[in-house]
């Protein structure tokens, strides 16, 4: 069976000294909720975090992300971060394409697939997130937009007899942080589509893909989104920053 990931995006929601102290408190309680069977637990701070954490983290089964990292290769791109800093720093996973950066920063699905072709070098698992925006879907465009969102990554793996881990986050923009959640039926056929796509597109190799959803889970919502879903891990936003929550929402699963 594969791990169920529960992926904490912080987002920038603390500051550095904020999220130092919230990882210190809940150490010991982290460490043992990441001992669940079948549990991938991946805490996704700030850039600035990554060291402090790793160090807390180390030797347990707490896993490390980060939010982002550069599309291009070392050199001259003031204010970036590469995946080889981040591989170097303790991370093993790093989200990329998320709608925050997509709508603020206004990156393309071809940047995107740059970006995880630098995280696998240095054998990071990338969380790709993609969704649609609440006039899409009502237009019944959702299919038509992750189709859109997932071609330059797809195509970089087209041929592949193996492909490296990939996670595929699913957010319905629509759903971020704003306490709704796509009915059971959207998330049937969502997921139903994207499992066959990419099995289409990859062929066996897509086995080693997981799709994960995220947007609005907290501990009222995750036994359902997951209940009905076909979907082997959360990204959760808010929800991850209250200890207890995210602990429920752990406990709860499986
Ligand atoms: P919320 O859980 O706060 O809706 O955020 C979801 C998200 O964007 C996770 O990446």
């Amino acid at each position: 069976m594969k791990p169920f990931v529960y992926v904490a995006n912080w987002k920038m929601n603390l500051s550095f000294t904020q999220e130092v102290a919230f990882a210190k408190q809940n150490q010991a309680d982290l460490i043992e909720l990441g001992k669940k069977p079948d549990t991938t637990i991946v805490l996704c701070p700030s850039y600035c975090s990554l060291a402090p954490l790793s160090e807390l983290f180390k030797n347990s089964s707490i896993a490390l992300g980060a939010q982002d990292c550069s599309a291009y290769k070392p050199g001259a791109h003031t204010g970036q971060i590469h995946a080889q800093t981040l591989a170097e720093l303790g991370c093993t996973f790093c989200i990329v394409g998320h709608s925050e950066k997509r709508t603020q920063c206004h990156e393309t699905n071809e940047q995107i697939a740059q970006k995880v072709a630098h995280l696998i070098v240095h054998n990071i698992t990338p969380i790709i997130c993609i969704g649609e925006t609440i006039k899409d879907h009502r237009a019944g465009k959702t299919v038509a937009i992750l189709e859109e969102q997932l071609a330059p990554i797809v195509a970089a793996f087209i041929h592949a007899e193996t492909i490296p881990p990939l996670c595929f986050a699913y957010e319905p923009i629509w759903a971020i942080g704003t306490g709704v959640i796509p009915t059971p039926e959207v998330l049937k056929t969502t997921y139903a589509w994207l499992r066959a796509h990419l099995q289409q597109k990859l062929g066996h190799a897509s086995q080693n893909t997981r799709l994960m959803y995220g947007g609005s889970v907290d501990e009222q919502t995750s036994a359902k989104i997951t209940m009905l879903a076909d979907i082997d891990g959360l990204l959760i936003g808010s929800a991850s920053l209250d200890f207890q929550k995210f602990k429920k929402i752990v406990e709860l699963q499986r």
